[in-house]
């Protein structure tokens, strides 16, 4: 069926892989990506389809209901997946403002211009809300997170996703907003900005610097290839039902410590080697932990697989050496997005720590 989609921070890195997707496989909706450009946005990363004819960026902020409704009302909005955020928990913990402004705000703004202009006829309109499995806390050695596990943010950001999925869930049974939530865990690949771990590792073993593994590396991780979320999303717009949260991972636990080592093997293979001969594995620096730091995410996706036929297709193998030959094939647009503003967050980030 044709629709309107307002994508917000669709140049972003899941953003970026959803937009693609949808232009590549429903050539029937419009696509209009509306994003702040703040340092995680990149336009280059949308650059080869800026032409298509089903796109349209708009440069703004979800937080500005005036321009929100204006495109509510002139682009007749039917759908929305909301992607746009502050996502880097290690920022939310050096700057907190910023994460409730987005997260909170501008999710609630985002709300109300959807229900304003939806009102009385919602029909066929759907709201989708991008959240995170970090809202659900973190978990000892065994157990997974379901739909009904209780909220327990421990970081900034994960509280203020938490509070936007509440705002969220609110709409929907308050004002019969149709309003759907996927709670994903740790995406990777393509377009993932060098502040995360598994790019900030390849960005850095490329260029023979050290690899920041925080605490004992034992974190575990639940890591979901981006093209499968993506999947996961739109088959949640079609057939998810409203008023509904989707739990959606790729049944991938690994430690951290495992995750860098495998990445320092695969640059060892696929780059050239480190001027000094050693192998990358040489560069792994233990650094301070981070402060909160949530243990172990597992996320049970038993729900969207049952009821929507949803299951990951990329296994992390496949997925892990899909994401590095992508860095590696594309060392020009991480040298560009990590300027010199990023060059500064850096220094005041690991400067201290190794
Ligand atoms: P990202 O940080 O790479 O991108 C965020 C995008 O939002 C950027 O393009 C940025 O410019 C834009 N943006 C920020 N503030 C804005 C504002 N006020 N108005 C308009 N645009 C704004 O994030 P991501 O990793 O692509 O994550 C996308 C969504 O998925 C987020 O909501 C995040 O919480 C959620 N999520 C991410 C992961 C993950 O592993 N990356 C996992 C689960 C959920
Ligand atoms: P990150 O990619 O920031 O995602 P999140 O905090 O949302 O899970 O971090 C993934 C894990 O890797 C997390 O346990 C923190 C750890 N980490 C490091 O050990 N070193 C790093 O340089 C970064 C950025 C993260």
């Amino acid at each position: 069926m044709a629709k309107t989609v307002l994508v917000t921070g669709g140049c972003g890195f899941i953003g970026v892989n959803f937009v693609r997707l949808l232009l590549r496989e429903r050539q029937d909706w419009r696509v209009i990506n509306l994003d702040k450009l703040t340092y995680a946005g990149n336009l280059q990363s949308l650059a080869d389809v800026s032409s298509h004819p089903n796109y349209s960026f708009v440069k703004g902020d979800i937080c500005d209901a005036a321009l929100l409704a204006t495109l509510f009302r002139e682009q007749q909005i039917d759908t929305v997946a909301h992607f746009a955020a502050e996502s880097h928990v290690d920022r939310s913990i050096t700057g907190p403002a910023e994460f409730i402004q987005t997260n909170v705000v501008g999710t609630f703004t985002l709300l109300e211009a959807a229900k304003k202009h939806w009102s009385g006829k919602s029909e066929g309109c759907r709201f989708l809300h991008v959240s995170t499995d970090e809202v659900f806390g973190s978990l000892g050695a065994t157990g997974f997170f379901t739909e009904e596990t209780a909220y327990d943010p421990r970081s900034p950001y994960s509280a203020s996703k938490a509070s936007s999925d509440h705002l969220a869930r609110a709409y929907f049974h308050t004002y019969g907003l149709p309003v759907l939530i996927t709670n994903c865990s740790n995406n990777y690949g393509p377009y993932q900005f060098p502040e995360k771990l598994i790019p900030l590792i390849l960005n850095n073993g490329l260029h023979g610097r050290p690899l920041p593994v925080y605490g004992d590396g034992g974190n575990i991780r639940d890591w979901l290839y981006v093209q499968d979320h993506c999947e996961a999303i739109v088959r949640v717009i079609e057939q998810g039902r409203l008023g509904e949260s989707y739990n959606i991972g790729g049944h991938n636990e690994k430690t951290n410590l495992h995750v860098v080592q495998l990445l320092c093997d695969l640059l060892d293979q696929k780059a050239a080697p480190l001027p000094s001969g050693q192998p990358r594995r040489s560069l792994i620096s233990f650094v301070k932990d981070r402060l909160g730091h949530d243990r172990r995410y597992a996320i049970d996706a038993g729900k969207v697989a049952e009821k929507l036929d949803w299951l990951p297709k990329v296994t992390f193998e496949q997925g892990i050496a899909k994401t590095v030959d992508w860095y590696l094939a594309n060392r020009d647009w991480t040298a560009s997005v990590t300027d010199g503003s990023y060059q500064q967050y850096y220094q005041n980030m690991y400067g201290d720590r190794a």
